[in-house]
């Protein structure tokens, strides 16, 4: 469904995307996952044929992206970051002119435009102006949009972004309901929106695609990554010691201030070493002032993967 090849895009010198490789298949819901400036807008961009690439190719539903964006943009539903709304609109006549541009037509376009109302949850809203629309509401509006031709494909750029948790749950129920018939690629910054919808994650970090793995293998990840932070004094071979803790990975002396150390310990998935690090303090007369538990945010689980790219 999606076949991309080293696609690389630079915006004046700088490298946004860089040697990208990915296949989507019919049917997945795939979340293209990372922190902001990752690169996933400019991507989805080009995916959407709304962008060249610099370099590299892509086919999109049998399309090259690049040589047949006209056809492809018909075939793709794209949502973009920030949905160029017209404000001035009413929901329903909105919707009528987007169907329309996207060859719709007579009984039909009237058809599919009440559907993804109703899908959408617009229907009470059809006649209000899309300017005095709440962002929970213009997002569905955009989706509407992204959806009213029924193409096989949509591409959701950060579709829950900014919305409140009960709105969050209603377009995730929304994307859920979709499948199989159509297949997704959406992107987000946020590691449990692919865990609550996606089958696939693709990790971007920098233009470059750290990993793809399931939610679920990602979400270990995190956990493998989680830190305890000490600050300590004491004798002795302290790193080593508590190296030979079951389920810790590393202990590093990150420096020393008015005598005492200041360490971080790397903690296996799923172990909490706290305890035995108190025996262990105990019993080598170690005095311990603070303990703690930092599970990482999803930036350290990138520059982690990123530190161990094998490409870098
Ligand atoms: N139109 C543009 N001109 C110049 N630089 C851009 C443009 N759009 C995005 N960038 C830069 O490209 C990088 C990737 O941006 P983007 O694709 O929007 O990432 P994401 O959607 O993951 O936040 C960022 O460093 C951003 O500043
Ligand atoms: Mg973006």
């Amino acid at each position: 469904m999606i076949e991309v090849q080293d696609l690389t895009k630079q915006y004046a010198g700088r490298t946004a995307v860089d040697h990208v490789s990915f296949k989507v298949e019919p049917g997945e819901i795939v979340g293209f996952l990372g922190p902001n400036g990752a690169g996933k807008s400019t991507t989805m961009r080009i995916l959407s044929g709304y962008m060249p690439p610099t370099s590299g190719t892509a086919r999109v539903n049998g399309f090259d992206v690049f040589q047949q964006s006209i056809e492809l943009r018909k075939s793709v539903g794209y949502m973009p970051e920030m949905a160029p709304l017209y404000t001035e609109m009413r929901v329903k006549e909105y919707l009528n002119f987007r169907a329309e541009l996207k060859g719709l037509s007579g009984k039909k376009l009237r058809f599919r435009v009440g559907e993804v109302m109703e899908l959408c949850a617009l229907t009470d809203m059809r006649r209000r102006l899309i300017g005095n629309l709440s962002k929970g509401y213009r997002q569905r509006v955009a989706l509407a949009d992204a959806l009213v031709h029924q193409p096989p494909l949509l591409i959701l750029d950060e579709p829950t972004n900014g919305l409140d948790p009960v709105q969050i749950r209603q377009v995730r129920e929304l994307l859920r309901s979709l499948r199989p018939a159509h297949t997704i690629l959406l992107s987000t910054h946020i590691l449990q929106e692919v865990e609550a919808v996606c089958d696939r994650v693709i990790m971007i970090h920098r233009g470059r695609i750290r990993a793809v793995d399931t939610p679920e293998n990602l979400t270990r990840k995190l956990r493998a990554a989680s830190v305890v932070q000490l600050e300590m004094q004491g004798e002795g071979e302290i790193t080593n010691l508590i190296e030979s803790l079951p389920g810790v990975r590393k202990a590093t002396l990150d420096t020393v201030q008015e005598g005492w150390l200041y360490l971080s310990v790397r903690v296996e998935a799923r172990h909490d070493v706290r305890e035995a690090l108190m025996e262990l303090a105990l019993k080598q007369q170690w005095k311990i002032r603070e303990m703690h538990w930092q599970l990482p945010s999803l930036e350290d689980v990138f520059v982690d993967l990123a530190a161990s790219d094998p490409s870098k």
